[in-house]
């Protein structure tokens, strides 16, 4: 299209606008257009179509397309440096070349051609009078007072800019395709009143509190969500308090862009005006196989980013678009169902999902496949079913299909399919129609899988046959890499270099084949459960992922030995360089340490799918790596050692000295269970060594009130937590720091973890603050709450008993016990929920 004869902006701005305007020199675009003011687009095809530009020229408002190659003409506006349209007016009808915009005191219109609006601006109460544009990129409408009539923040399209709000029941609207069209989408990022989730089709799939890095500070109902440079934040209490927050890590003085793009992915841009780069910060969802059309329908949606059909269907790209379609040609999707009373039900394998599935509840439970089946046959918006054998779930796909994902192994899906001509007999009751488990076709299978599977078949062929529970590892999803047991051996030396045993078994320190370090942890007490329950679990904590959890980089399951490879934390555990190390924790390190720590279990606690109660929290369970890398290790390993099977007893397991009072008693063991050993180790990180250590009688006399039992050896036994709390009654902080930081810390400091820690251990679990509070409140987010006395007091009593049962157990038992304790749904006399025995870990484990 050649260049149409325009004539420079400035002078279009003086003719038309300020004909009798006495003012000449004028921007070439400006920040505000008084009424009365009439643009065409021909009049602005100079080179951007601007007519007006925020102070610092870093928006402009244009009359443009959103692509070079595209026809389609939007009134927008863009941040000029990153090219990014931030706002358009007209996205679901766009102009003409012929098209006017038009500013008057009823506001602002686009006209197609002269005389047909095709988008305008709101009613207001009292004429405009401007329209401006701001550095932040609000595009306003002012009356003659500078009162805002309207702007453009308040109608956000698929994109916040950083200072931008979107309150509760709003929504962001993706758009449909990537073909420079703005138009709605079928994508949505909606601000509900206690969440912000991404929607498809009305459909959740993905939310705020997922993301790993979300942290929830209160469960007080959303207003509006909050974006700026530093992170998302859902805020509630009129505004005032934060409810929710995911922190970005960026440049926080910066510019930055949430965008919902038309492939439904949320992605935060960070946007460096310095030296012009755009640097994406934050996305959800992470795992982009969750996102429901990601791939066709009935395409699987494989991590490496591949889509192929799901077994029993195929694609012939000369043919509906390419979309999958059933490989049986006499089966076809029912159009409607009006017509039809008889359904086959194609069967996809079990190691696929749908997104949904996540997210709606079952439509019935209890029930068998063919009544599952049936409900859907009612039921003309079905599509398919979901079937989980287990639980009898019957999760039902309705009005739209999307693509489909890899799964826990747990649930089937159903395709609903009518039969049209010749009617095949076969196809109706064979169970799982084409998925012959036997030779997988690498076309059909998540990339994942494919990859298990070749191993497995490598191994097959390669060596002497392995146990037929090979094949298992097949169907179960989400697994980390399977590292060979011949590796392992090479990469420790054979098990040469122990870095470490703990109540699951011993760890080793391995170089792997690629040159990365590991901790190679041998398994030695495992329950009494299958394999494929192990797996089930190793795929679970696989799939975990979080800067303040140690990563399981993969497993070995070699006959009876069991073998988990995770990341190598360079300075190991916590006990070693809090308690034993040459090498003084400094505060700054201290207070990290307590962050991380409690960032780790708090997204154990309410990041992840599950809820995963640790039950073990100690410093040996926290490790180090450089810069202060902290991560929480052995989580999600107390189910292995669950024997569930046998229905008698609910083994539980813990470390004396962390363990909470309900353990004790008949009390549900919840998440704030860890929350009170996180307590201790609290105090243990303040005091810097453990809580109930042997003084000798000279030192232990510089501090005169000092909650204490004697031995027979003369030696004093202090309980720190007792200390601590007789010492924040008199508000005499500095006596609990580590000596060896005197002078170092300030009283306000130590106070504020004392306190912190206090109130992890409150002996009812119900005043214990959540992990996510915990953490709200080392952050300086959430105001510290005062320690409860009343709820503490049981220290006195608990502590004297803790001494007293540690000097009886002294060097005849490792420091982890074990408690048998009967399910509360027992009916027994409660008198026999009180009574627990210690049991020694390596007495349990032995006949294992
Ligand atoms: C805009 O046009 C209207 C009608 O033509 C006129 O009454 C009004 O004074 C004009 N306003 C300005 C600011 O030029
Ligand atoms: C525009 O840029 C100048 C100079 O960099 C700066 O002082 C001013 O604050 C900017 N204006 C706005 C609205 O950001
Ligand atoms: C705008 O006008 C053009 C030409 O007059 C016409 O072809 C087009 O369909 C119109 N578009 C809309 C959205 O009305
Ligand atoms: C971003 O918003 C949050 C919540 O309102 C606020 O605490 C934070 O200071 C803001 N950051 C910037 C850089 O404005
Ligand atoms: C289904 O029924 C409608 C009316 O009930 C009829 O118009 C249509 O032709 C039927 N379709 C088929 C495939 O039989
Ligand atoms: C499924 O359940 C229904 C109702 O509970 C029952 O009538 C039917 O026989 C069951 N079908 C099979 C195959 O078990
Ligand atoms: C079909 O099932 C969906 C999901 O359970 C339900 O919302 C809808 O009302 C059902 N439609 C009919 C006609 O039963």
């Amino acid at each position: 299209m050649g260049r149409p004869p325009v004539f420079p902006f400035y002078l279009f701005i003086l003719c038309t606008l300020f004909s009798p305007s006495p003012a000449l020199a004028g921007p070439i675009s400006v920040p505000s257009i008084p009424i009365n003011f009439t643009a065409s687009y021909l009049q602005f095809i100079d080179n951007s179509g601007a007519f007006l530009a925020s102070e610092n020229s870093s928006f402009q408002a244009r009359i443009t397309n959103s692509k070079p190659e595209s026809r389609s003409l939007y009134f927008v506006i863009i941040h000029v440096a990153s090219h990014t349209i931030v706002w358009s007016a007209n996205r679901n009808r766009h102009i003409s070349q012929s098209s006017q915009l038009r500013l008057t005191a009823q506001g602002l219109t686009l006209y197609n051609d002269s005389t047909h609006p095709i988008w305008s601006t709101p009613p207001n109460p009292t004429p405009v009078s401007s329209m401006h544009l701001l550095e932040s990129g609000n595009l306003l409408l002012l009356d003659s007072t500078n009162n805002i009539l309207w702007q453009s923040f308040d109608s956000p399209t698929d994109l916040l800019v950083s200072g931008q709000t979107l309150p509760a029941g709003k929504s962001l609207v993706a758009s449909s395709g990537d073909d420079g069209e703005l138009s709605q989408g079928s994508y949505r990022l909606v601000v509900g009143d206690d969440d912000a989730v991404l929607q498809w089709n009305g459909m959740v799939y993905w939310k705020l509190s997922m993301d790993e890095n979300t942290f929830r500070d209160t469960s007080l109902p959303v207003d509006f969500l909050m974006f700026n440079a530093t992170g998302l934040f859902l805020m509630g209490g009129n505004g005032q308090k934060i409810v929710m927050k995911r922190i970005i890590k960026g440049n926080s003085q910066g510019l930055a862009f949430a965008k919902l793009d038309y492939k439904g992915l949320l992605s935060v841009v960070s946007f460096d005006s310095i030296d012009r780069s755009s640097n994406q910060v934050m996305d959800g969802p992470s795992d982009r196989c969750q996102i429901p059309m990601i791939c066709k329908k009935l395409d699987v949606c494989s991590s490496g980013g591949s889509c192929r059909c799901a077994p029993g269907f195929h694609n012939d790209p000369r043919m509906n678009n390419g979309d999958c379609i059933p490989t049986d040609t006499s089966l076809v999707f029912p159009d409607s169902c009006n017509n039809h009373t008889d359904f086959k039900y194609l069967s996809l394998r079990n190691e696929l999902d749908y997104f949904s599935n996540d997210f709606t509840d079952p439509v019935i439970r209890g029930v068998n496949i063919s009544l599952c089946q049936s409900l859907c046959s009612k039921n003309c918006s079905c599509l398919g079913v979901f079937f989980s054998q287990r639980f009898g779930s019957c999760y039902m796909i309705t009005d739209y299909l999307g693509s489909m994902k890899s799964g826990s192994g747990d649930r089937v899906g159903y395709v609903k399919m009518v039969a049209v001509g010749v009617p095949n007999s076969d196809v109706k009751d064979k169970p799982g129609f084409p998925t012959i488990v036997a030779v997988l076709l690498p076309s059909s299978v998540v990339l994942a899988i494919a990859v298990v599977v070749l191993v497995c078949l490598r191994r097959r062929f390669s060596r002497s046959k392995q146990d037929d529970e090979e094949m298992d590892l097949v169907s179960i999803p989400g697994l980390p890499v399977r590292i060979d047991y011949a590796e392992l051996a090479e990469a420790t030396e054979n098990f040469k270099n122990q870095i470490g045993s703990g109540g699951f078994g011993t760890v080793y320190k391995g170089t792997l084949l690629d040159g990365s370090e590991v901790a190679v942890k041998k398994i030695t007490c495992l329950g009494s459960q299958g394999k494929r329950e192990f797996l089930t679990e190793i795929a679970v904590i696989g799939k975990i992922h979080h800067v303040n959890l140690v990563r399981l980089r993969g497993f070995c399951a070699h006959g009876p030995q069991k073998l988990l490879v995770y990341e190598y934390m360079m300075r190991g555990s916590l006990d070693r360089t809090l308690f034993q190390g040459d090498t003084v924790l400094d505060w700054k390190e201290r207070c990290e340490i307590a962050l991380g720590a409690a960032r780790g279990l708090a997204y154990l606690h309410s990041g992840c799918e599950h809820k995963i109660i640790h039950c073990d929290v100690k410093p040996e369970n926290i490790l180090l790596h450089h810069k202060s890398q902290v991560k929480i290790s052995d989580f999600g390993l107390s189910k292995l050692l669950t024997p569930e099977q046998s229905g008698l007893f609910t083994t539980l397991r813990g470390t004396r000295g962390y363990l909470a009072p309900e353990w004790l008693t008949s009390s549900a063991i919840t998440d704030k269970s860890d929350v009170y050993s996180y307590g201790m180790v609290l105090l243990e990180i303040i005091r810097g060594s453990k809580n109930s250590t042997t003084r000798s009688n000279s030192s232990a006399a510089a501090l005169s009130p000092c909650p204490s039992t004697w031995d027979s050896a003369g030696q004093q036994r202090v309980y720190f937590p007792l200390l601590a709390l007789e010492m924040h009654v008199e508000g005499n902080y500095l006596e609990l720091v580590d000596p060896r930081l005197a002078g170092q810390v300030r009283s306000h400091e130590v106070e504020k973890m004392v306190r912190i820690a206090l109130c992890c251990v409150h002996e009812d679990p119900n005043l214990r603050p959540t992990m996510t509070n915990v953490v709200g409140m080392l952050e300086g987010v959430v105001p510290l709450v005062e320690p409860r006395l009343k709820s503490l007091n049981f220290l006195r009593f608990y502590g004297r008993r803790f001494a007293e049962s540690s000097t009886m157990s002294e060097g005849t038992q490792p420091n982890q016990l074990m408690l048998y304790r009967q399910p509360t749904s027992s009916t027994s006399s409660t008198a026999s929920y009180n009574s627990f025995s210690y049991v020694s870990s390596q007495q349990v484990s032995g006949p294992r």
